[in-house]
């Protein structure tokens, strides 16, 4: 028998706001300025996962070997001070539309809530928009280890809730997220393009007209 969901995990960057573009922006800089480019279909691949392993796969794609590890973190330095201009700037109108709608409903619901990033600036991003203190938890870069399709963000988060992870149900705007929480035992929705998240259990374009029947009828 399916179990009742009774917290919904959300990834941060792409599906509460749009970092995802940020991120995206600051890669493609780092990457003109070393002599080549990064599609949108590349960036694909940089998305839920850490900014290091982003680097090499940047790396990878600008067929850039033998980068030694001190290199490496001066670039991803860059790549971060670059991405930190713009969400230093960011408010609570960049809370992609309809999200917040749906998070107050969840919780008059009392479902419980938490956030699941592997992001490093994810407590900055959520003290740009007013949400510090919304979440009933929140795990991030600084606390996991291991980075997504790795589960360990959000069965810390499931941990942190204290709910267990197969009524947990996690939205996702990254393929290895959706990844993560598969291999969490917990539900997913992709919040994107279906064609970028095969293994979703079900996929939403964005939260706009989305309310809690979605989470009922999963
Ligand atoms: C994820 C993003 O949320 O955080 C990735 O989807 C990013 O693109 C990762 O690389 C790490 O983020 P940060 O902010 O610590 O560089
Ligand atoms: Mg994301």
């Amino acid at each position: 028998m399916t179990q009742k969901i009774k917290a919904i995990i959300f990834d941060l960057d792409g599906v509460i706001v749009d970092t995802a573009i940020f991120h995206f922006q600051a890669w493609k800089k780092l990457a003109n300025t070393m002599g080549f480019d990064l599609t949108k279909a590349q960036n694909e691949q940089l998305k839920g996962i850490s900014r290091l392993e982003s680097l090499d796969i940047l790396l990878e794609i600008g067929k850039t070997d033998a980068v030694s590890n001190e290199e490496k973190q001066q670039l991803a330095t860059r790549k971060n001070e670059w991405y930190r201009e713009n969400i230093l700037k960011m408010t609570p109108q960049d809370i992609l539309p309809g999200v917040k709608n749906f998070l107050e409903e969840l919780k008059k619901a009392d479902y419980k809530i938490a956030i699941g990033s592997s992001s490093k600036n994810a407590g900055t991003i959520l003290e740009r928009i007013g949400m510090k203190d919304f979440f009933d938890a929140v795990v991030d870069g600084t606390k996991i280890t291991r980075s997504k399709p790795d589960p360990e963000v959000f069965l810390k988060g499931a941990q942190e809730l204290n709910i267990p992870p197969e009524q947990c149900l996690v939205f996702e705007d990254a393929e290895s997220g959706i990844e993560a929480a598969k291999n969490a035992g917990m539900k997913t929705i992709g919040v994107g393009k279906p064609e970028n998240l095969p293994k979703a259990d079900k996929v939403i374009p964005g939260f706009k007209n989305i309310n809690i029947s979605i989470i009922e009828n999963s």
